[in-house]
């Protein structure tokens, strides 16, 4: 079930190009200037991997129900959706923040004070469909959890990663660091 690794770089050459939901870039765009930011902070490879493809999950959710864009009415759940297609592919350093990284937002919405305020509408928006802001014993609970912090990094990463036109490296820069920390 896993993809190969130019099968993931094509899924976001061409799904890339669609509107990443409700924000003014493409999917490609925000992924790749998400891996800049993480990369910019000096980031391990893998978070810089995880930043890559934190979103493919959309694009996979896209694909299986024949859509160009995201559905932005429901939760397509796409943390969890690009899982079992890299999980042969990368380990859980890239995994995890992935798989954490919506829940982080829902953790920052608890700890601080400011971050909801500073989310794009669209996020503030899907933050409601995903189950809304943690309370103290989920935030907790989070935070236990194995690659928590990184996650909690991406997602700061993730919420930047949407300015219009920002000129970024191209995703064959990126695709090192994907072939670098490939299993
Ligand atoms: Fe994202």
């Amino acid at each position: 079930m896993s993809l190969t690794l130019s099968q993931v770089t094509d899924l976001l050459q061409n799904h890339g190009q669609n509107q990443y939901g409700m924000e003014a870039v493409s999917q490609l765009e925000h992924a790749l200037q998400c891996a800049h930011l993480a990369e910019k902070a000096g980031e391990t490879p893998e978070t810089i991997a995880a930043a890559v493809l934190h979103d493919l999950g959309h694009m996979l959710a896209a694909e299986r129900d024949g859509l160009t864009e995201i559905d932005t009415r429901k939760d397509d759940l796409h943390q969890f959706m690009a899982l079992p297609f890299l999980r042969g592919l990368f380990p859980d350093a890239v995994l995890e923040p992935i798989r954490l990284h919506v829940d982080a937002k829902r953790y920052l919405c608890r700890i601080d004070a400011g971050y909801w305020a500073e989310l794009s509408p669209a996020s503030q928006h899907s933050l409601e469909l995903q189950g809304g802001i943690f309370d103290e014993t989920q935030a907790e609970a989070f935070m236990q959890q194995p690659y928590a912090q990184e996650a909690v990094r991406l997602r700061r990463y993730d919420d930047l990663a949407k300015t219009p036109l920002k000129v970024v490296p191209a995703l064959a820069h990126f695709e090192f660091y994907l072939k670098h920390v490939c299993i």
